[in-house]
């Protein structure tokens, strides 16, 4: 079975083909059988952030020849798909609806079904891609537009324990990243400098540390990144600027395992001895110093860690297609009306906050 999945909810115009191989052990190599992606970055740099307009046009242009040197990767035609799935949302409205419309007309012109697939149930179920993690799973999914953390019960069946009730880490990353003059995407560059930095230099506010459940809170570290900036004079050294991204980092760090502690409790609580798995997933699962500290936390909880291949936690066009293939075994189709949509929640019972679900 072979499913071509298409992404274009924000920056990244991506295409992939996956396959199905059977009861065979994870393995990507295998199951990802091509895979492009063309990167915006040069196009939004200037702006210090994603334009919208931008987005959706370098979609158009990139799109169509994306979609034929996958498929020519994997030597394969269009009447050789089983389904073609995209993102419908949540996203940038215009890169949306490029690529939902254009799976759509292929579907249309090759009479294969469609797959409206939800950004984010992309980054939930990409873990399974690399590695045969079963449900139920706790999953931390920490991106530019989302900080949740979820319980993944199945394909479409997820319970969101607790998510910012303002800014994404990943947002919060982007934004000091622009204070200290770095580039975007802010959470590589920010990583980087870390490394030269002292991490005890700044102290920094945790927004709900020690609070109960497993909301976050970025908004306000943004400003007290600001203000210690500021505190260094007219001209921060570079070494200020490198103690600070440490002491930024640390900080989001400490906040986010104290929140993956008070979430595994509250996964525990529900589900019992069938937890077993913690997962962690979007761009900054990217980050080598959250991987660490949340291998060490699910290690201490009796949980096994997971996390998909860096170059499957940012954007990508295989998770698309996997979760587009997750939903076509189990006979979940789509029609050629389905909407592109801005917001989308993973969790439709779930009350609406306003950084959620607007961006993924
Ligand atoms: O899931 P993703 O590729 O896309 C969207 O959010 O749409 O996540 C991108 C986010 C950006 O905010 C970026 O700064 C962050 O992931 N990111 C990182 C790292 N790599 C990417 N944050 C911290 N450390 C990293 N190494
Ligand atoms: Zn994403």
């Amino acid at each position: 079975m072979y499913v071509l999945g298409i992404e274009t909810s924000c920056d990244e115009t991506a295409c992939a083909v996956v396959r199905d191989d059977g009861p065979a052990a994870a393995d990507p190599a295998r199951r990802i059988v091509s895979h492009s992606l063309f990167s915006q970055l040069r196009e939004h740099a200037p702006y210090g952030g994603v334009v919208p307009e931008i987005a959706s046009r370098a979609h158009i242009e990139h799109l169509d020849g994306l979609v034929a040197e996958s498929l020519s990767a994997a030597g394969l035609k269009l009447a050789d798909l089983d389904a073609i799935a995209a993102t419908a949302g949540p996203g940038l409205i215009g890169g949306v609806m490029v690529g939902l419309t254009t799976a759509k007309t292929l579907a249309w012109a090759t009479g294969k079904p469609l797959i409206a697939v939800n950004h984010l149930e992309g980054h939930a179920l990409s873990v399974r891609l690399a590695a045969d993690v079963p449900f139920p799973y706790l999953l931390l999914l920490v991106s530019g537009g989302h900080c949740q953390f979820v319980a993944v019960e199945g394909v479409g069946r997820y319970r969101r324990l607790g998510t910012t009730i303002d800014d994404a880490a990943g947002e919060a990353f982007d934004k000091t990243a622009k204070l200290l003059g770095l580039g975007y995407p802010g959470g590589p560059a920010i990583e980087r400098l870390a490394k030269q930095g002292n991490a005890a230099r700044f102290e920094l506010p945790r927004p709900l540390w020690r609070k109960p459940g497993c909301d976050f809170s970025f908004s306000g570290l943004k400003t007290a990144v600001r203000l210690a900036l500021e505190s260094c004079g007219p001209a921060p050294s570079e070494q200020d600027r490198a103690d600070l991204a440490a002491s930024f980092q640390q900080t989001v760090m400490d906040v986010i395992l104290d929140r993956a502690r008070n979430a595994v409790a509250m996964f525990d609580g529900t589900y019992g001895a069938a937890r077993k798995h913690f997962v962690v997933a979007g761009g900054v699962a990217a980050n080598a110093a959250l991987r660490e500290g949340l291998v060490a936390l699910a290690e201490k909880s009796g949980m096994h860690f997971t996390a998909p291949p860096m170059n499957l936690c940012t954007d990508n066009g295989a998770m698309i297609a996997w979760a587009g293939l997750e939903r076509f075994r189990l006979g979940i189709t789509d029609s050629l009306e389905a909407p592109a949509r801005a917001r989308w929640p993973l969790d439709p019972q779930a009350e609406a906050r306003p950084g959620a679900g607007v961006k993924a």
